[in-house]
């Protein structure tokens, strides 16, 4: 099989940390163009440097990272440093990277590796708000048609928002981009809190992770144990959802997944329900089925999977 080229858009975090990972430990089934860096969790600055730690953890320092977009298109930064501590990547003492940022813009390179491609065949795995695919997509219509299709993390709408009651996080702070995204006629596969809510990373699940002795997967641990404390105390779960790992997950292993074909649109206007995804998951209009909704996940095979990737890693 001919590994599938892709572009990872983040904001590390923790749960970002673990997808990067996993992309990583998976050389066969994945071509990574570039990681590129969004404003999001913490600001672009702090971001990018855990892009690098996370590349540096892995080995695989090869792969280039970039810096995107440090705020969002139109409305204020909102930073999530409650729930991943003021770096971020709180949890594990990683060593300041070496390895440096590529010059070019990360948007910039979107573009041109979008431009570059031939087959029409690179998938954008996003984890993030979507500043810089929305702003790729402004400067750039044309590119649109080079995307196999987006896998997302974010969203929400049976289980509501995690940032606001209807908002979830990565569609809150971005709103216009995640709009721009979900009418550009791109297919889009969404990993909302309906799904992530299914995917919690329990007091075994993190022991399993230490289990594995390895450099990184004791650094997932430790991540995660510290990440955990906020949603723990918020949900009363016996584990906090492990979210971004669903986008690397569905590429990896999609029988895992179960979702259908709806129409989503994002909320732009009202300040009650901000960054709202409203999914027609019943079909009730004619409006384009644009996304396809995931709404149910094997957790098991999920940590299963995440732990043999992890495996392969230093
Ligand atoms: C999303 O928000 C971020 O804090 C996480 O990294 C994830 O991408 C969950 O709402
Ligand atoms: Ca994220």
């Amino acid at each position: 099989m001919t590994p599938r080229k892709i572009i990872i858009d983040t904001d590390p975090g923790q749960d970002d940390a673990v997808a990067i990972l996993m992309a990583l430990a998976s050389p066969e089934a994945f071509d990574i163009l570039g990681i590129v860096a969004v404003a999001g969790n913490v600001g672009l600055k702090q971001n990018a440097i855990n892009a690098l730690k996370v590349v540096e953890l892995s080995g695989r320092t090869e792969i280039p990272v970039y810096a995107g977009c440090d705020k969002p298109m139109k409305r204020t930064l909102v930073t999530a440093e409650h729930v991943h501590g003021d770096t971020g990547l709180n949890g594990p003492d990683l060593p300041e990277p070496q390895l440096k940022l590529q010059e070019q813009h990360g948007v910039d390179f979107i573009i041109e590796t979008l431009r570059q491609s031939i087959e029409d065949n690179i998938t954008l795995c996003t984890l993030g708000p979507l500043t810089n695919i929305a702003t790729a997509f402004e400067k750039a219509p044309d590119i649109v048609e080079n995307i196999e299709e987006i896998i997302m993390m974010g969203g929400g709408y049976f289980q509501g928002g995690n940032i606001t009651p209807v908002a979830e996080f990565n569609i809150y702070v971005d709103p216009h981009a995640a709009d721009i995204v979900m009418r550009s006629g791109v297919p889009v596969t969404m990993a909302s809190l309906d799904v992530t809510h299914k995917v919690l990373s329990t007091k075994a699940r993190i022991d399993a992770f230490f289990n594995v002795g390895t450099k990184s997967a004791t650094a997932v641990g430790e991540m995660l144990a510290f990440s955990e404390r906020f949603d723990l105390e918020k949900y009363k779960w016996q584990g906090a959802p492990l979210h971004d790992p669903c986008v690397i997950a569905y590429l990896l292993q999609p029988e895992l997944f179960t979702g259908r074909q709806c129409n989503v649109q994002v909320e732009t206007q009202s300040e009650l329900t901000m960054g709202m995804t409203v999914a027609d998951y019943w079909n009730i209009t004619d409006n384009p089925k644009n996304v396809n909704f995931l709404d149910n996940v094997d957790d098991i095979g999920y940590f299963e999977l995440i732990k043999n990737c992890l495996l392969r890693l230093p």
